[in-house]
């Protein structure tokens, strides 16, 4: 089979390469899989920056979508032809995350290589099914983005209709962050750095939007939408530059869904989160409860994943460099049938 692997950090140190074919063993399932997605994370993995000290060659990228074709002894929940997403960490099945769990997420270093690859084998408790309406392609992005802001708002928020919720910029979590808001009835307010992307988060259904480029204190223009009041949740995916305008846009008693780390490194004064008794929670992606229970409601809805380009398999270093650029509306993804590869 062929994997991608990378053997050194930055975008030219991926490499394709030929593999055995995985095996199934004793309760594992073997997945051929069709598609992957790119979040923020994977960027960081390539580039070396999410853990220097990752031993190197790996397989990378959490997120992918495919179909069983072989199964080992044991397995009961899965047959040949069944369509499955291979949960973010393959160990998290129910309750709160811990080291090891954590350390079963999978491409960010071995053993738990990843998703950039044509066949990978799975623990039969490491798959949830694809909702049936959606592609492969649609499927591959959901196991990390869409977990973690179902996770954020439905899980951690509680979110109630005519809730307020603040998503910010217009990258994967957020924009699913929007699409679960508006499911569960809530108000949304999103912010972008580009007037294009706002009037495509209106058509999304974004009630109120504000460039945070040219008004760089959004938070007061939340303050002026909730009449003062604040919004009920804001999901947090800036970091350390826009937390302290996160707090001040929410609510006494309101909730941040910490998340994401997109910028720098500023220094933060924790006082307004106990003078506003704001809850700061954070969010690591989801577990397989989370998980299935998300699939149902999409399945229910019948909601769709905002794709902003497919890419084919010889152009992943592409579709890494179009992430780094931060052009993109949601979601990056690489379709496997695409390429000449298959
Ligand atoms: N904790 C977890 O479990 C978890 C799970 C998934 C992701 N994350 C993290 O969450 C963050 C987002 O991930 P992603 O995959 O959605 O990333 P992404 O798709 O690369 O999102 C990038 C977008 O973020 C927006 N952005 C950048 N700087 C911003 C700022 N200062 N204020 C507001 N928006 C800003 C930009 O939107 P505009 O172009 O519209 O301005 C940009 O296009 C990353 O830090 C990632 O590592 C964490």
């Amino acid at each position: 089979m062929w994997a991608y692997e990378l053997q050194e950090f930055g975008i030219d140190g991926l490499r394709r390469t030929e593999q055995p074919d995985p095996v199934p063993g004793l309760g594992e399932v073997v997945v051929k899989l069709h598609a992957s997605s790119l979040n923020f994370r994977d960027l960081m993995v390539v580039e070396g920056t999410y853990n220097p000290r990752m031993k190197l060659p790996a397989i990378p990228f959490s997120d992918g979508a495919g179909e069983v074709v072989s199964v080992g002894g044991g397995v009961t929940k899965w047959q040949a032809g069944d369509r499955v997403m291979p949960i973010f960490a393959q160990l998290w099945m129910d309750g709160d995350p811990n080291a090891e769990i954590r350390r079963s997420s999978l491409g960010a270093g071995r053993p738990w290589d990843g998703t950039l690859r044509e066949y990978a084998v799975f623990n039969e408790n490491g798959l949830v099914a694809i909702p049936t309406f959606l592609d492969y392609g649609q499927a591959a992005t959901l196991p990390c983005a869409a977990l973690t802001a179902w996770h954020a708002l439905i899980k951690s928020g509680g979110i109630k209709p005519g809730d307020t919720v603040v998503t910010l910029g217009t990258g994967g979590v957020s924009i699913f962050a929007l699409q679960f808001a508006r499911m569960a009835g809530a108000r949304v307010i999103a912010t972008s750095s580009s007037d294009q992307k706002l009037a495509r988060l209106k058509e999304l259904g974004a009630d109120e939007t504000i460039n945070y480029r040219e008004s760089e204190d959004w938070d007061k223009a939340v303050l002026e939408l909730t009449s003062g009041r604040g919004a009920d949740h804001v999901v947090e995916v800036g970091g350390a530059d826009t937390l302290p305008r996160s707090i001040n846009a929410t609510r006494f008693g309101g909730h941040i869904a910490m998340i994401g780390a997109l910028t720098g490194a500023a220094s933060f004064n924790p006082t307004s989160v106990f003078m506003k008794a704001v809850r700061v929670q954070g969010i690591y992606v989801g577990n397989r409860r989370m998980f299935e229970e998300m699939v149902q409601a999409i399945e229910v809805n019948g909601s769709k994943p905002m794709i902003d380009t497919v890419f084919g398999f010889d152009d992943v270093a592409a579709a890494l460099n179009h992430m780094k650029q931060g052009s993109h509306f949601g979601k990056i993804v690489i379709d496997y049938s695409k390429g000449g590869l298959q």
